[in-house]
């Protein structure tokens, strides 16, 4: 019997190692572990050999029951892998391009603008963040006390230090360090303390531009913004100068432009009281106060100045309906652009 079982043992694990396919392995498998082969026979046929026998013969039928399973679970890996579709390893396929990041649409549209207005001979300013309360205020014509300083509800880090509300504190800094004539535009971000939602935030984006001549007039303000916005909205552009109050100019204008989703008949883009215009910054002709706050002569020089901002410029190019989008780095969203 022992002998019988070695002979099983060497043919088994001849024909689990030797398959070449899953028939010839189940075919294995029935032969030498299934419940008609001659092993299990030989295991169930124990119990009626006598005591001794039936020990040495059990104990080495188990073990080469043991054996032949763990070759055919090594038979069963081997041809597993070896059926796997070749196109795994297809060193012919094209490779697959790691995503790759790119600027994100805020600040590629800043660049875009100083690039305009590079084009339109304005050098480009910078100012800092945290402000004082001359820079922000004073030197625009807003003293302490002025009622328009409340409607920017400006945050305060102390008495006379503030988180700049508009990028018109870079016109004054500019102002005060070189001499007129000047072109500059002054793109950053601002702060106020607004109640965040679709139309609003409380940290955004400005371009303030300012120029200063002699003999400068309203018409170069309207040609200059004529010019920047078919630039950035397209040639067809429509303008329109609406009068407004900024401290800071005088007369102050409100600019928009024609509604290009609607083509001006009112929708929901530009709302259905409109008329089918949007507003997309504010301009006028520099106080003579401010050209004295910083030592200009008011009597000799003449200036535009305007401000707009730019999430709202971005989202009206490119429809897009809610602020918060730009900051809350949804790649669904960044990716688009
Ligand atoms: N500073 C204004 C604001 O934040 C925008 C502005 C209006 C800037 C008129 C100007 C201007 O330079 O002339 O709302």
């Amino acid at each position: 019997m022992i002998e019988r079982l070695d002979a099983l043992r060497a043919e088994g694990e001849h024909a689990l190692v030797g398959a070449a396919s899953a028939a010839d392995l189940e075919a294995a498998r029935v032969r030498f572990l299934g419940r008609k082969s001659e092993l299990t026979g030989i295991l169930r046929g124990l119990k009626d050999l006598p005591p001794d026998e039936r020990t040495r013969v059990g104990a080495r039928a188990n073990q080469i029951r043991a054996r032949l399973e763990s070759l055919l679970a090594e038979a069963e890996s081997r041809l597993q892998a070896a059926s796997r579709p070749s196109s795994t390893r297809d060193v012919t396929l094209p490779g697959r391009r790691p995503p790759v990041g790119h600027r994100h649409l805020i600040p590629s549209v800043l660049r875009e603008l100083e690039e305009i207005f590079r084009g339109l001979g304005f050098a480009v300013a910078s100012g800092p963040d945290v402000e004082d309360d001359w820079h922000s205020f004073g030197a625009l014509n807003m003293p302490k006390g002025h009622p328009a300083r409340a409607t920017t509800d400006t945050f305060y880090l102390r008495d006379d230090v503030v988180l700049r509300p508009h990028t018109s504190s870079v016109q004054v800094r500019a102002m005060e360090k070189v001499k007129p004539p000047l072109r500059v535009i002054s793109p950053g971000r601002v702060y106020r303390n607004e109640a965040v939602d679709a139309t609003h935030l409380f940290e955004f984006h400005q371009i303030e531009g300012l120029y200063v001549d002699e003999n400068v007039s309203m018409a170069d303000l309207k040609g200059t913004l004529d010019r920047f916005l078919k630039q950035f909205f397209g040639p067809k552009t429509e303008l329109r100068f609406c009068p407004s109050y900024y401290p800071f100019v005088e007369p102050g204008a409100v600019v928009d432009i024609r509604c290009f989703f609607c083509g001006g008949k009112g929708c929901g883009v530009c709302g259905p009281l409109s008329g089918g215009w949007l507003e997309v910054l504010g301009a006028g002709m520099v106080h003579p106060n401010v050209f004295k706050a910083v030592g200009y002569d008011p009597e000799r020089w003449t200036g535009f100045a305007f401000g707009a901002g730019v999430e709202r410029l971005t989202m009206l190019r490119h429809g897009v309906p809610d602020l918060r989008y730009f900051f809350a780095n949804d790649v669904r969203f960044l990716t688009q652009f």
